[in-house]
């Protein structure tokens, strides 16, 4: 499986890649320039982080095709997120499980007691009022108590101490069930965070995988190569054999702090989360600091897209049984749409009920874990002639075919996510369902003007 490195070395072969070797402050001045990197849509090196022991590295996965390109996919016609599903779903149905390996590039240095220290690593200060610096290129890797499999998921962390920090893990995460499991039987449990894993890893950690199966697997699945795993020097646990830097640490539950972060919809985001004391630390000889901006931005968002994946599959699949007519679904999550996701779906429809039954259906549709109302903010209905992908071709639906005041409805106090910042004290806010599909008795006024035979005229025909 390739690891982080042979992508980024790919990236700057074909001149994706830009090394910055000016010194840099890791507090807001790096983060700073992390914005302005995002716009040109290079990944970067930032070889000399003031005081820190490691160059640190980022803006790698920012699009679908990045996604793809990086396991391997052809994406020379085009590649979007709707394809990295698919390809992600094949690895889903053709799992391979890990294999654990005695030698490991990440234990090429191996750091425990007095030398561990975190302020070596080039962990950035993102914002102005976050707690501190913020691990968030991580992927936590914990044993799930009930399976006894590794679980492993995006987590930020938060560095208190020379060898402390806190890792967050939200109220939908599996981490905050094997967190509640450690509370019961004393508090104590070992968590490794692995920085710098292979891209399939990434996206992997990100998505969400029923009770029982593996994300290191899917993993496999997605490259045809078993995951190489490594035990760690001071716990049980097994960590990615090739990442770039591991820390094992262990967590005492009963010992939570409040922390803050800009969280990935441009809001801050207050989390309750346990102390973790380092226990060792090892890394490549020449290892690489891996980050993600946070806050809202594209790389983030194009991994975090795996997560809804699964849920936009198993919605689909649920609705098509009752609705027939639908043509194509899009669960867009799109930081520009703010925190929740938006559904929208297109239908031939056969009469004017049919769009307001199935706005209905959708928000009450369990979406495997989560109901879909708790975490999606918008439903729209559009004609089988939108594209559901163009969100531009959406709107442009809404605002020309909403004709009556009731095919916009707002729906009061759904309970929703932490995530949605602007929620009551009971943690409720309010949904937003649209029909806009043309009625029944206008089809012949709203007809959309089209060109015969456009689909099959090639400009370069005629060049
Ligand atoms: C860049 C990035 C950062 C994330 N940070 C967190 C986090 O701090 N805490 C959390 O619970 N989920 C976070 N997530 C979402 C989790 O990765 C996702 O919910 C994952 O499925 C959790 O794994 P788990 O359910 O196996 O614990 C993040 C996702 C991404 C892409």
């Amino acid at each position: 499986m390739h690891d982080l490195r042979s992508f980024t070395d790919e990236l700057e072969k074909n001149g994706e890649l830009v090394r910055i070797s000016k010194a840099v402050d890791r507090r807001f001045e790096l983060p700073a320039l992390l914005v302005q990197l995002e716009k040109i849509g290079k990944a970067f090196i930032f070889e000399n982080v003031r005081d820190a022991s490691f160059p640190l590295i980022g803006g790698v996965l920012t699009s679908a095709e990045r996604l793809g390109r990086s396991i391997g996919q052809d994406i020379s016609a085009g590649y979007t997120h709707r394809e990295h599903a698919k390809t992600y779903a094949e690895g889903v149905q053709s799992r391979v499980e890990p294999v654990v390996v005695e030698t490991a590039p990440v234990k090429e240095v191996v750091i425990t007691g007095d030398e561990i220290d975190l302020s070596k690593l080039p962990v950035p200060t993102f914002f102005e009022l976050d707690s501190g610096p913020f691990i968030t290129g991580a992927v936590g890797l914990s044993r799930d108590p009930e399976h006894g499999q590794i679980n492993m998921g995006f987590y930020r962390g938060w560095i208190t101490g020379k060898d402390t920090l806190v890792v967050n893990a939200s109220s939908m995460s599996d981490l905050r069930q094997i967190y509640a499991a450690a509370d019961e039987v004393g508090g104590q449990m070992p968590i490794a965070l692995a920085i710098g894993v292979p891209p399939a890893l990434l996206m992997c950690a990100s998505g969400k995988t029923p009770p029982g199966v593996s994300e290191l697997a899917i993993a496999g699945g997605l490259t045809g190569e078993p995951v190489e795993l490594v035990k760690c020097e001071t716990s049980d646990l097994l960590v990615p054999a090739n990442a770039e830097i591991i820390i094992e640490g262990m967590v005492d539950t009963s010992n939570r702090v409040e922390n803050t972060l800009g969280e990935f919809a441009d809001q801050y985001g207050p989390e309750m989360a346990p102390i973790t004391t380092v226990t060792a630390i090892t890394h490549r000889k020449d290892a690489m600091y891996y980050s993600i901006m946070a806050g809202r931005n594209a790389e983030h968002n194009s991994i975090g897209a795996v997560s809804a994946y699964g849920m936009q599959n198993v919605v689909e699949t649920t609705l098509r049984e009752h609705f027939p007519n639908i043509k194509e679904i899009n669960v867009a999550c799109e930081p520009k749409l703010g925190t929740m996701l938006h559904m929208f779906i297109s239908i031939d429809k056969s009469n004017d009920d049919e769009p307001g039954k199935l706005l209905d259906a959708a928000f009450a549709t369990h979406a495997g874990l989560f109901p879909v109302g708790m975490v999606t903010k918008r439903i729209v209905i559009v004609d089988s002639d939108i594209d559901v992908y163009d969100l531009e071709d959406v709107e442009w639906a809404i605002w020309s075919r909403l004709s009556r005041a009731d095919k916009i409805r707002a729906i009061p106090d759904v309970h929703s996510w932490e995530m949605e910042r602007c929620t009551d004290e009971n943690q409720a806010s309010a949904r937003v369902a649209i029909d806009a599909t043309i009625d029944m008795d206008k089809l012949d006024k709203l007809v959309r003007p089209v060109i015969p035979g456009a689909a099959d005229i090639k400009l370069d025909d005629y060049l």
